[in-house]
């Protein structure tokens, strides 16, 4: 199955990568999915990362995400980030990295252009349209930051559950998949849209690299059961 897909990538002028979570769980960083047990067991992704919960609980909410930030700050890319990097600059113009990781892995790796659907955790905006005071200076040093003067608060640069994707990386997202020979889905559950819809917009062959089943794999050409670790180098080394 793999020599088939490597077959596929040689013929393929232009390649789409769409990457979620188990890309960087050999990193270390827990899937949202797996998230549900140990350390991450008291915080519900879909109960925290939204708007409502921030204006509810800023603080507890601003906490959960430096602690992540901490967690990926000690995390390092590993050899599936680096192999989509190195094979993007040996193929320029012909690799487009699609994600929904906020991890920040693919650009440590080298990656560049990256279409990060659902932000990036290690940036901050502000929670309700800046005025001329909030960009003036520096925001009060607490947890979240705000604007001394209007009280704005900052918040995470990520795309929070019921918002809308920023909508020039969707777009460039959907026309590399709609433009693709072959897309490659890598460590998402494919569960949630319209990052998912991507790989059924495809229009060319769609690989699937996943240890276990998924929500798209009715829609792939063909399906290789591993990690992405792993399965990446053997895919796309040259
Ligand atoms: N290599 C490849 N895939 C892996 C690996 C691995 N080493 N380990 C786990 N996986 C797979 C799991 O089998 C699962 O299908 O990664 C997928 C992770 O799925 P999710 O946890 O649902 O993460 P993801 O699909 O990225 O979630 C999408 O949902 O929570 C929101 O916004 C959040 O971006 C996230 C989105």
């Amino acid at each position: 199955m793999i020599e088939q897909a490597r077959g596929w990538l040689g013929a393929a002028r232009r390649v789409a990568v769409l990457t979620g979570a188990g890309m960087s769980a050999e990193s270390g960083v827990p899937t949202f999915r797996d998230a549900q047990t140990g350390l991450w067991a008291q915080f519900d992704p879909q109960q925290l990362a939204t708007e409502e919960a921030f204006r509810a609980n800023p603080t507890m909410v601003w906490d959960w995400y430096a602690m992540r930030r901490e967690m990926v700050a000690k995390v390092e890319p590993n050899a599936g980030h680096r192999v989509l990097a190195t094979f993007a600059k040996r193929h320029p113009q012909r690799l487009t990295l699609i994600t929904q990781n906020v991890d920040g892995l693919h650009q440590r790796a080298g990656s560049v252009g990256v279409l990060a659907l659902h932000g990036n955790i290690s940036e901050d905006k502000w929670l309700d349209e800046p005025k001329a005071c909030c960009n003036a200076s520096q925001p009060a040093a607490a947890r979240p930051p705000y604007c001394k003067v209007c009280g704005n608060l900052r918040r995470p640069a990520v795309v929070w559950f019921g918002e809308m994707l920023p909508l020039e990386t969707l777009a460039a997202a959907e026309a590399a998949a709609q433009e693709c020979d072959l897309m490659l889905v890598v460590g998402t559950s494919g569960v949630v849209y319209p990052a998912a819809g991507l790989a059924r917009m495809a229009a060319g062959k769609v690989v699937i690299v996943n240890p276990e089943p998924t929500e798209l794999d009715d829609a792939a050409d063909a399906v290789l059961r591993g990690k992405a670790a792993q399965l990446l180098p053997q895919l796309l080394e040259d």
